[in-house]
């Protein structure tokens, strides 16, 4: 391979990574959301117009580079006053009266008599809160589901530190903070999976709070909800989990575990992931989980339970498993 060869296929392998970082469950410029859309408009706006910006400033650069023509002091003067003052404050002012229109609508709440989901932040997973047909909440963790073409309002709070909510596929970022509530709209525009971050440093294990977002028919959703708020079916291995301890920080409806600490784990078999979006959701992962909590998450409140025979915590990650 010669050097120019070798120089062209490192560019187009350069420019082919670029190209993936723009598509896929978690990036703002493959928007399916409206808020998502707009950022994405934003930003092509501002590539597009710094491009053309840039171009005609090398274009001036090299044009004055072999100019020989003798300038007076007075044109001088005026060019740099106007491409050094007037020409760049008209385009600055032209952008930030374009991006600052776009604040309103992105900050919107959503129609009056939208669903409202609470999330609240806390190290490192995310407590979901679903209001059911029947006027009542149900509690989950690390996923949210919506409906396509149906805007949400999303109550956002934390427990302990800062976090901050971001599925840069539907919408932009919103802080969480202890003892304050804010809100983000959320209007998903297709169907698809998504992947949601905690986009503020808060911890050890920040990079390892993430959370799923599935955008579903509305039927498929109504059905979702009213299974998630149905109690636990009995399986076997719930006396192993009360008698672990497991209920002190956990809840399993339908049964005497009615800990308010960690997530509600009713039906964590079937759920999109497991350990806020870290692990797979099978049996095995249930049982690493359980055997390593601290090396698989730095930081986390739960402790490990290695201290368990290997047949308890196989017995117990076969529970949590089917607790579908
Ligand atoms: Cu929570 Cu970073």
């Amino acid at each position: 391979m010669t050097a120019t060869r070798r120089k062209q296929a490192t560019v187009l392998t350069l420019a082919a990574i670029a190209a993936t970082g723009c598509a896929g469950a978690q990036s703002a410029l493959d928007p399916a959301g409206a808020a998502a859309e707009r950022i994405a408009d934003l930003f092509w706006g501002m590539t597009i117009g710094s491009l053309v910006i840039w171009s005609a400033v090398v274009a001036l650069a090299v044009y004055a580079s072999y100019a020989r023509a003798e300038v007076d002091d007075r044109r001088g003067q005026r060019l740099i006053v106007f491409g050094g003052v007037v020409v760049p404050t008209i385009i600055l002012a032209g952008l930030l009266i374009y991006g600052l229109a776009m604040l309103p609508p992105m900050l919107a709440a959503a129609p009056e008599g939208s669903r409202v989901i609470e999330v609240t932040g806390e190290q490192y997973w995310w407590r979901v809160r679903y209001p059911t047909a029947e006027g009542g909440q149900v509690e989950l963790a690390n996923e949210l589901r919506l409906a396509v073409g149906e805007p949400v309002t999303l109550r956002l709070t934390s427990r302990d530190v800062i976090h901050s909510f971001w599925v840069p596929a539907l919408a932009g970022k919103m802080d969480m903070f202890p003892g304050r509530v804010t809100q983000l709209a959320l209007h998903p525009t297709r169907a698809g999976d998504f992947r949601g971050v905690c986009a503020e440093l808060c911890g050890d294990s920040h990079a390892l709070m993430a959370f799923r977002v599935a955008v579903v028919p509305p039927e498929e959703l109504t059905r979702w909800i009213a299974a998630q708020a149905a109690p636990a079916q009995r399986a076997q291995g719930e006396e192993l989990f009360i008698a672990s301890g497991c209920g002190a920080c956990h809840t399993v409806r339908g049964t005497s575990a009615r800990g308010l600490i960690g997530p509600d784990l009713t039906h964590v078999g079937s759920r999109l992931s497991l350990a806020a979006a870290t692990l797979p959701n099978d049996r095995a992962a249930f049982e690493r989980w359980l055997s390593d909590t601290a090396r698989l998450k730095p930081g986390v409140h739960m402790p490990h339970f290695a201290m368990l025979p290997k047949s308890d915590r196989r017995a117990l990650a076969e529970y949590l498993e089917a607790l579908q």
